[in-house]
């Protein structure tokens, strides 16, 4: 059985309770005023024609590497990560410098570069940008 106590102890949690969520409530006219403000329009100017466009031409910046076995290769192979002018500001190399060069890039780099066309790249290189049989710089690079 309840006792008379408990039964008023009871009712006066329930409406302390009641009290509590009451304050906590979110009250609409508490909220803070925002001032509505309308829409901004912005006037969007779009080019009627093509002609609109601005355009500039570039300077010429791609080395030129002449034709040869190993071209095609080299220029799929060795631009796939950074362009062509980290291979054309080096100085001219014998085949074995640049042997350990494409080397670094399989071996560091991970460039995906299998050992036959590895060597293809290497004969190229050692071609186009190599030293004669003396050490002297032998560049066919335009
Ligand atoms: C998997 C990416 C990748 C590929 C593919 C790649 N390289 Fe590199 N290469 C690099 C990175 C990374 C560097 C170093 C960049 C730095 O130090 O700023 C670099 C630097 C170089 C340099 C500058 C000298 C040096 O040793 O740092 C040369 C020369 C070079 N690469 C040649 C080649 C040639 C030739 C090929 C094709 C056989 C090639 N790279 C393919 C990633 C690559």
């Amino acid at each position: 059985m309840i006792t008379r106590k408990q039964l008023l102890a009871l009712v006066g949690f329930v409406i302390l309770g009641a009290i509590i969520i009451w304050i906590g409530r979110d009250d609409p006219s508490q909220r803070p005023k925002i001032e509505e403000q309308p829409p901004v329009q912005t006037p969007v100017t779009q080019p009627s024609t093509q002609s609109d466009f601005n355009q500039i031409t570039l300077p010429h910046d791609d080395p030129e590497f002449p034709p040869g076995p190993g071209r095609e290769l080299f220029l799929a192979r060795c631009t796939v990560c950074h362009s062509l002018r980290y291979i054309t500001m080096q100085p001219n190399f014998s085949k074995k410098v640049w042997a350990k060069e494409v080397a670094k890039m399989i071996n560091t780099y991970k460039a995906h570069i299998t050992g036959e066309e590895a060597r293809e790249i290497i004969n190229y290189l050692a071609t186009v940008k190599g030293t004669d049989q003396d050490g002297a710089s032998n560049s066919k690079l335009k």
